[in-house]
């Protein structure tokens, strides 16, 4: 973290450090704006008030707490049913909310910008974007992946096949940087995947392409920081990462002749022999500092890396077959992608689970689920941490009750 928080900072204190009261102010005055636009056109709306900077953060707060209690519609909040929560349903009335959601704009409609697709979010992506660099600086060891975003791992695997496809197709994809020893997302990409607009990448029906491009966004602020960037096989290349390291940036990367561009690879070590290596053999062919490595485990693993030596001896531990050699690549890898599963395991289910049917929105909220994430694991690293020690989940109760208002919020506590 590059600023120390007091052991008093509350939730709120570690969310407000992305989306700062300057933040909400502007979501206030856009969704007012827009209010009085929509009833300049289709009639006015009698019931309709201002709303306020306490009213935003309630409102923020309702849908944050889809996270904690992974309810579909935020609407239950106020039912009878399971998901009531009459502590949480006193805070606003339910019309009230519904009007909000109604309004509801973070940026100001400029119709030069309509032909691109996030217009109506890209300046609000660009503002967190600025806060996460602002707020902490990442370890050198960092991960190019799309996080699981759309349910907790427990639903996906207790659902049945035909629940999962009848749900809506997504619209973008999401990919990140992410430091790969405390779990912070340091860059956010979101790529639409239709209806984009002519700013849309569906020209590039090209996987390694889009990914290439993908990877070089997420960097854009990685040169000259001697970062090792770990990549998955639609990412790793060659050609980027050559490039990268013309900017400093180094990669290691698994790579996979059905998944990667192996533009410039030798053949022969893309090729399995007739007959296997012994288990934990490894082949390394060198070009300059880059080196393809050929490792065999039950199958043979590609990587390709300049960010470690190939001659450096790793091990992977495996609980029933103890160690098996491989090169310090192999090692560093499999840690770093470890580590990502535990995150997706830890903080994938705290995403909040509220569906709008407008993609800017649902981009939104993705952002938003990430800055509360970002925020618990600052929290974690701080003074506060050692006062209360709230789990993920207690973090996130206590943050909406912060943004409701139900908390007394006086440094004296
Ligand atoms: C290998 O890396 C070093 C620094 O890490 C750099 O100075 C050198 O130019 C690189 N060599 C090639 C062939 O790219
Ligand atoms: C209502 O929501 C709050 C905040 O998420 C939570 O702390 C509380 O346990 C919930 N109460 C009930 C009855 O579900």
């Amino acid at each position: 973290p590059t600023r120390k928080m007091p052991p008093s900072a509350s939730a709120m204190d570690f969310f407000q450090l992305f989306v700062p009261d300057n933040v909400l102010k502007s979501m206030v005055v856009q969704t007012n704006m827009y209010a009085k636009k929509f009833q300049e056109r289709f009639g006015s709306d009698g019931a309709w008030v201002e709303v306020t900077l306490a009213e935003m953060k309630a409102f923020l707060g309702y849908v944050i707490s889809t996270s904690v209690s992974h309810c579909e519609s935020v609407l239950s909040i106020w039912s009878s049913g399971f998901y009531s929560n009459r502590s949480l349903a006193l805070a606003m009335s339910q019309a009230r909310f519904e009007k909000i959601l109604k309004y509801f704009h973070v940026v100001a409609f400029r119709s030069s910008q309509a032909t691109h697709g996030l217009y109506k979010v890209q300046p609000f992506l660009d503002s967190l974007q600025g806060s996460f660099e602002a707020a902490f600086r990442p370890s050198q060891t960092q991960v190019l992946h799309e996080p699981l975003i759309d349910e907790d791992p427990v639903f996906v695997a207790t659902c049945t096949e035909r629940e999962l496809r009848k749900r809506k197709k997504r619209k973008f994809s999401l990919w990140v940087r992410q430091c790969s020893s405390t779990g912070f997302i340091v860059q956010i990409y979101v790529h639409l995947k239709e209806g984009g607009g002519p700013d849309s990448l569906d020209a590039l029906k090209n996987k390694p392409q889009l990914h290439g491009m993908v990877a070089r966004s997420l960097c854009r602020s990685a040169a000259g920081k001697n970062y090792i960037i770990f990549t998955g096989p639609s990412i790793t290349s060659l050609t980027l990462f050559e490039e990268f390291e013309k900017q400093e940036i180094y990669c290691c990367g698994l790579l996979s002749s059905r998944k990667s561009d192996c533009t410039g690879l030798p053949p022969s070590m893309l090729t399995n022999p007739a007959t296997p290596p012994a288990r934990g053999q490894h082949q390394i062919k060198m070009k300059g500092n880059m080196s393809l490595i050929c490792w065999y485990n039950k199958g043979h693993f590609r990587f390709l890396t300049n960010a470690y030596s190939p001659v450096q001896q790793g091990v992977i531990i495996k609980r029933r077959s103890g160690e098996v050699p491989c090169p310090l690549a192999v090692e560093a890898f499999a840690a770093h992608l470890s580590y990502i599963c535990r995150y997706d395991d830890k903080y994938s289910r705290y995403f909040i689970s509220h569906k709008p049917s407008k993609t800017w929105q649902q981009v939104f909220w993705f952002a938003i689920s990430i800055a509360v994430n970002n925020a618990y694991i600052l929290y974690k690293m701080s003074d506060a941490y050692h006062v209360k020690r709230y789990s993920r989940a207690q973090f996130g109760e206590r943050l909406v009750r912060e943004l409701l208002g139900l908390e007394d919020m006086s440094p004296a506590h």
